[in-house]
């Protein structure tokens, strides 16, 4: 597996790629490594000659207090664990050189960062959506792979490609989660054991909304209302009912939505949801989610 610092040589790496009529498929992420960023990894390498993964703690995606100096770096296993999965090459840009002296060039995508995530972490997509750039200009992907995890961040990375003509394709992959229902992530190793257990809540309420939208539950007051009293222990950030195409509140589920939440929890800030199309997912189907 290649290991690649600087935009110009993965730039030039992805050039002679493309000459060779290779197509890439793109992962970016942040490292600590879970099996939720493996499975993007994975079908970067099935459905691509070649998978390019990308680590970078973003700076810019980070309010001051927030938890950038934390952020865990296990960088040995990282690269062991993309090896494993079959990726070629791996860009690790420094902060210096993707921000240089007097950076003043950001991308604000309009609408669908408002709200959730964006209402309680302003900074937050605008960070996201210039690096992303940044990491596209340099790794010249043919697919680029997102987790629904962060829902709101790939209808924002779709919106910016859509309007920007990037050209490229953007999958979307389902949530992993842990056994017992919770979503993977990053951060879940900052959770104590008990508020581990708390952390439950989230899923377990979305998984109850899921089967009542099933079972033909179609007033968005009544599923909010349902997952608020069942996350009754933790702080509430937001509970929201949401076009899954605009990430606007939508009342009532006649096109395909998100029911996403988030929570602050003494350690770590949680985010979870479900999607639902009114349109394919009746009564008993099954979800891709891995339950
Ligand atoms: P990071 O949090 O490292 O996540 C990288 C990718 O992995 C994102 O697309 C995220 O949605 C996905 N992911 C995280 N947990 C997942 C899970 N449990 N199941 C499936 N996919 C999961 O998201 C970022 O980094 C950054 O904002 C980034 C896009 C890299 C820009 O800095």
């Amino acid at each position: 597996m290649k290991q690649i610092q600087h935009a110009d040589d993965m730039r030039f790496w992805a050039d002679e790629q493309r000459s060779l009529h290779k197509t890439i498929g793109f992962v970016p992420t942040m490292g600590a490594l879970h099996t939720g960023h493996l499975s993007l990894a994975e079908a970067a390498v099935r459905d691509n000659d070649l998978g390019v993964a990308s680590i970078f703690v973003n700076p810019t995606q980070f309010a001051p207090l927030e938890d950038f100096d934390q952020y865990p770096r296990p960088l040995e296993e990282d690269l062991a664990k993309l090896e494993t999965a079959g990726i070629a090459a791996v860009y690790m840009p420094t902060a210096a050189e993707m921000y240089p002296r007097n950076f003043s060039t950001y991308i604000d995508v309009e609408q669908v960062s408002q709200g959730l995530c964006g209402g309680s972490r302003p900074h937050f997509f605008r960070g996201v959506a210039t690096v992303v750039t940044k990491l596209f200009n340099a790794v010249k992907p043919h697919r680029a792979y997102f987790g629904q995890k962060d829902a709101q961040q790939c209808a924002v990375i779709k919106r910016m490609v859509r309007d920007l003509d990037m050209g490229i394709e953007i999958v979307e992959m389902p949530i992993v989660r842990e056994p017992d229902g919770l979503a993977m992530s990053s951060r879940n190793v900052y959770l104590t054991a008990e508020d581990r257990k708390r952390a439950l809540c989230l899923s377990r309420a979305l998984f109850d909304a899921e089967k009542k939208l099933r079972n033909g539950e179609r007033d968005g007051g009544v599923l909010v209302q349902g997952v608020r009293d069942a996350m009754r222990n933790v702080e509430i950030d937001y509970v929201a009912l949401v076009d899954a195409e605009t990430m606007q509140p939508i009342r009532e589920p006649i096109r395909p939505v998100v029911l996403a939440v988030a929570a602050f929890l003494p350690t770590a800030r949680l985010i979870d949801n479900i999607k639902f199309d009114p349109n394919t997912d009746d009564a008993g189907s099954q979800t891709g989610s891995g339950r």
